[in-house]
């Protein structure tokens, strides 16, 4: 009998992207099950719930419905002035959700994988390792790494401490990606910020880096991300190069220039040192990345199926 994977959250830009090519990819062994909230979407091979993560009592039916033996928890409050401004809501989704499926793994000897962020440290020196104290800078951050805790206590748990850079399912949001290019290909000015350094991974490494965990049995807490670094300003030269837009239209601006609710850390870099020692996965480096990426969006760009894409729904991250 075929082993049971649930992704949660997969109607976000990682859980889609990870039920997609698992259900392709782990097909001979795993059934691929998904859960969604408000944003219904469908993927080949993968069968959707809804599911409301902050009840607990969907959260039971579900897993007693389901009976998953591994559990990829994707699902998360990500607006992060939103949970600034609400905290309980941040730790009914982030938390709750994740002590839920804790209690099942706890009691059932199954294995969860935990999607965490590398905005856990405090973002200011960067080049942070696993070893490093994390000090969440905003309350966003804060849910993760309460929810990292409850994790922990699985001996066999895996924390994936990642930055992503990605494309959404369609019709879903825009990531950081799409808005440089939706804005550039519009012929847009917006600003680059040059304070902000991260070293984010594409999203298209995480399902094998998922698989590897899976199949590897890999615990612990790891960082996951790009080798190298990039300010986000340089990121978007890089797309503008790429599709050959103009890159003067992203001007130089430093995150203090603009008001958030939230506390945005101006440099998350991770030392992925210990991923590299423990994955076969070949880390590739930033701008390596980001070329890969873009071909995969440029392809989507040009398949009729997103011929209709809407470019307006624009936020920061
Ligand atoms: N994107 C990044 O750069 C980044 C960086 C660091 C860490 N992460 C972590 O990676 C994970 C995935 O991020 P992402 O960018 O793919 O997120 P995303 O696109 O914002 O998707 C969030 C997902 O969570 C689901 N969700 C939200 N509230 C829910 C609720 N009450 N019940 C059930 N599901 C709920 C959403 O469902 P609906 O849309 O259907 O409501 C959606 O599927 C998150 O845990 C995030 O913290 C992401």
């Amino acid at each position: 009998m075929n082993k049971k994977l649930l992704i949660t959250g997969v109607s976000g830009m990682l859980g889609f992207c990870l039920a997609r090519n698992l259900s392709n990819n782990l097909k001979n062994n795993y059934d691929v099950y998904g859960t969604f909230n408000r944003n219904l979407v469908s993927i080949e091979g993968c069968a959707i719930y809804r599911v409301d993560l902050s009840q607990r009592s969907e959260v039971e039916m579900l897993l007693q419905e389901i009976t998953p033996d591994i559990i990829v928890h994707c699902a998360a409050l990500t607006n992060v002035d939103l949970c600034e401004e609400n905290h309980e809501l941040s730790d009914a989704v982030t938390v709750a959700s994740t002590s839920y499926l804790q209690s099942y793994c706890k009691k059932n000897s199954k294995k969860l994988i935990y999607i965490s962020t590398d905005a856990v440290y405090e973002g200011d020196s960067g080049n942070y390792s696993e070893s490093d104290l994390p000090k969440p800078s905003n309350y966003y951050a804060q849910s993760k790494l309460k929810a990292e805790k409850i994790v922990r206590v699985l001996p066999d748990s895996l924390i994936l401490r990642v930055n992503i850079f990605g494309i959404s399912p369609p019709g879903h949001g825009t990531t950081l990606f799409e808005f440089f290019y939706s804005n550039l290909l519009q012929g847009k000015e917006i600003p680059g910020f040059t304070d902000v350094i991260f070293n984010p991974i594409c999203i298209e490494c995480l399902p094998g880096i998922i698989s590897e965990g899976i199949d590897n049995s890999i615990a612990g807490v790891f960082n996951i991300g790009s080798l190298g670094q990039i300010s986000k300003y340089d990121m978007g030269v890089e797309i503008a190069d790429y599709f050959g837009f103009d890159r003067s239209l992203i001007k130089k601006s430093v995150s203090a220039d603009f008001t958030f609710k939230a506390h945005r850390p101006t440099n998350t870099t991770m030392d992925i040192a210990k991923a590299q020692s423990r994955f076969t996965h070949r880390f590739k480096d930033i701008k390596t990345n980001i070329r890969s990426l873009s071909e995969k969006l440029q392809d989507k760009i040009s398949g009729e199926e997103n011929a209709d894409k809407n470019w307006k729904q624009v936020y920061w991250r």
